[in-house]
């Protein structure tokens, strides 16, 4: 069965998993608030990216734990670190403007439909998002006079002496597109209380830099040596042009990136582990294989950084928006020595890497890095966990992984009676010792069985009249609906049994 976005968007707001940000103003374009589950939800997730690369990191080809230390770097740096990075200079994507409308596009995010072989006024070509539908085409190509198109092409194709005959995608009239002009993505701020040129600064639009920054801090401070990595959560901004699909691209978000440094030599190794390695852990997340894929960049959309080298491969997966095609959700880079080596010449410190054995040695590290979306990646698993039933009252349930789940189980007194509710809360306050979990009173059963199964809880325990007289509880499991009867003082280790089953098929993932 199809899902459609608007009903997910819908359910994350109605359950508290991703509100807009400033709701109450009619929100701003490009920023979304994680709500009470979202939050949690977003905590698990980024939890187990920073366990599975921090804390317990995988075993390297040749049979050894690979090393990799976590960082947390400002968000704001000296902006010369900006220009060294390229992002100053380059960090730009190339926009149209609409005179009609006054709106704004990405170039690279349209395409054309020619209604014929010859242009002209007669023969315009008609301009949609790539991503639109061809049912939402159809309907605009009708209201423009139009029956059908004749080939669809990006506008990054179409010389700019043919933009004349260009219906732009919210205008009526032909030609109003301008040339494309480049646009930098980086925000900017001023630090200190004069708001001069001196004074700007840039909210970071990646997370990498901090990292480069310190990688001479970082080798300095700690015992690692090369190969290894250093990994970082936090927020990143970027104004982009067209924020689109609820919190796929949005202006503020969060990344988890690694950078994996090593020797030039090696690189090829590394770059094949590292991507069997996301691979792995996105499935083991519960992100299903088939609605998972590579895709190798192409020589033209490649980052400044990724130009020689290995390039950049992406793993995308099926979003409902881009169903039945896919979209990115991490990409896997060969930055090169690209970063390290600009830092060098623009900060005058040597980065250079001395091998420990051979002294004599020197070479700059070349990276491969493993760049995720957090905000992205709790956008997939929403989507992957959503599903439709209609033999349920909610009508559908999500399907978390329970190691994922915002919360393991919620604890349900049948009734708001006196006997049931004490009962019910001396089970809470034992099992929110070691799970997160939600005490539910009011509202018929029904209700909150709904309520929960839209929330992803793997586990409801309902305590009633048996259980006054004979100390047991009924177990409802989230996605068969089946229900049995356990001792009460079980609870806790049943859940315990539930949980780390679990996990160990989300480890052999
Ligand atoms: N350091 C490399 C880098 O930043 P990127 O492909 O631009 O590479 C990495 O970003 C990941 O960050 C993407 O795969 C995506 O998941 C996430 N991301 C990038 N831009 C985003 C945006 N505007 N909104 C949400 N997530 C974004």
């Amino acid at each position: 069965m199809t899902v459609d976005m608007k009903d997910i968007v819908a359910l994350c707001k109605r359950r508290g998993f991703i509100f807009p940000a400033s709701d109450i103003y009619g929100g701003i374009n490009g920023f979304w608030d994680f709500g009470p589950l979202g939050v949690e939800l977003k905590n698990n997730l980024r939890d187990l990216w920073w366990k599975a690369m921090v804390i317990t990191p995988p075993i390297g080809p040749d049979g050894t734990p690979v090393e990799i230390v976590g960082l947390d770097s400002s968000i704001i740096q000296n902006p010369k670190a900006w220009v060294a990075s390229g992002h100053v200079g380059g960090f730009s994507d190339p926009m149209v403007d609409c005179r009609e409308t006054k709106k704004r596009y990405r170039q690279d995010h349209l395409v054309v439909c020619w209604i014929g072989g010859q242009h002209g006024k007669d023969m315009p070509g008609i301009a949609f998002h790539e991503d639109e539908e061809e049912q939402e085409i159809e309907k605009r190509l009708k209201k423009l006079g139009y029956k059908e198109y004749y080939k669809k092409q990006p506008l990054t194709e179409v010389p700019v002496e043919n933009y004349m005959y260009i219906i732009g995608p919210d205008a009526k009239e032909p030609g109003t597109l301008t040339e494309p002009k480049a646009f930098n993505l980086m925000f900017e701020s001023h630090a200190g209380p004069i708001q001069s040129e001196e004074n700007k600064v840039y909210l970071r639009p990646e997370t990498a830099q901090g990292i480069f920054l310190n990688y001479k801090n970082v080798l300095d401070s700690s015992r690692v040596r090369v190969p290894f990595g250093v990994a970082q959560i936090g927020k990143a901004f970027r104004n982009e042009v067209n924020p689109r699909n609820f919190i796929f691209r949005s202006r503020e978000f969060e990344q988890m990136e690694m950078e994996w440094f090593c020797h030039p030599d090696e690189v090829k190794m590394w770059r094949d582990f590292w991507f069997e390695q996301r691979k792995n852990f996105w499935t083991s997340v519960g992100l299903r294989s088939d609605n998972i894929r590579f895709r190798q960049h192409g020589q033209d959309e490649l980052s400044h950084y990724a130009k020689a080298g290995l390039g950049t491969a992406d793993i995308e997966y099926r979003f409902p928006f881009t169903a039945p095609d896919f979209g990115e959700l991490e990409g896997i880079a060969h930055r090169c020595d690209f970063d390290l080596t600009a830092h060098q010449e623009h900060s005058g410190v040597k980065l250079e890497y001395m091998d420990p054995v051979d002294t004599s040695k020197r070479f700059m590290p070349h990276v491969i890095e493993p760049a995720a979306g957090l905000s992205r990646g709790v956008l997939a698993l929403i989507c992957e966990a959503y599903t439709i039933d209609k033999e349920r009252p909610s009508g559908v349930y999500l399907n978390f992984h329970p190691a994922l789940a915002p919360k393991k189980a919620a604890i349900l007194p049948l009734t708001a009676k006196e006997e049931h509710v004490p009962l019910a809360t001396k089970l809470y306050l034992e099992l929110r010792e070691e799970f997160p979990v939600d005490l539910d009173i009011k509202q018929n059963i029904g209700k909150r069985y709904a309520r929960q199964d839209e929330v992803g809880t793997p586990y409801c325990f309902t305590i009633d009249n048996d259980t006054i007289q004979d100390k047991t509880v009924t177990v409802r499991d989230r996605n068969t609906m089946k229900q049995e009867r356990i001792s009460m003082d079980k609870v806790a280790a049943y859940l315990r049994e539930k949980m780390k089953t679990a996990d160990a098929v989300r480890k052999a993932a």
